[in-house]
């Protein structure tokens, strides 16, 4: 089974099992991992933003319009940045690192 590995706010790294097929937001949920989620993985917030280690992006689906759109409005944004709801979890992907960045923007909650 394919490993992830988180490094969350403070810093510290979290290596956990994913399952092929699940969403990295839907491994981060299982493993207790602090990625909020709020729209549930319709794209329509950027809560599951995180910062993709330099070695691993390649391995990533390109990112869609959508996405693109929507990282743009997510907080402390980097040329690695994605959302973890639209990466799926592959063979390929195994030993990928992710860092959480330092806070999210939900703008579900912005009017
Ligand atoms: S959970 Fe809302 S865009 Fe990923």
């Amino acid at each position: 089974m394919p490993k992830v590995n988180f490094i969350d706010v403070k810093g510290e790294l979290v290596t956990v099992d994913a399952n092929i097929g699940l969403s990295l937001l839907e491994v981060a949920h299982k493993n207790n991992i602090d990625i909020e989620g709020a729209c549930g993985g319709s794209l329509a917030c950027s809560t599951c933003h995180v910062i993709v280690d330099e070695k691993d992006f390649n391995k990533l689906e390109i990112a869609s319009e959508d996405e693109e759109d929507m990282l743009d409005l997510a907080f402390d944004l980097q040329k690695t940045s994605r959302l973890c709801c639209q990466i799926i979890i592959s063979d390929k992907l195994d030993g990928i690192t992710v860092t959480l960045p330092k806070a999210t923007r939900n703008i579900l909650l912005e009017d």
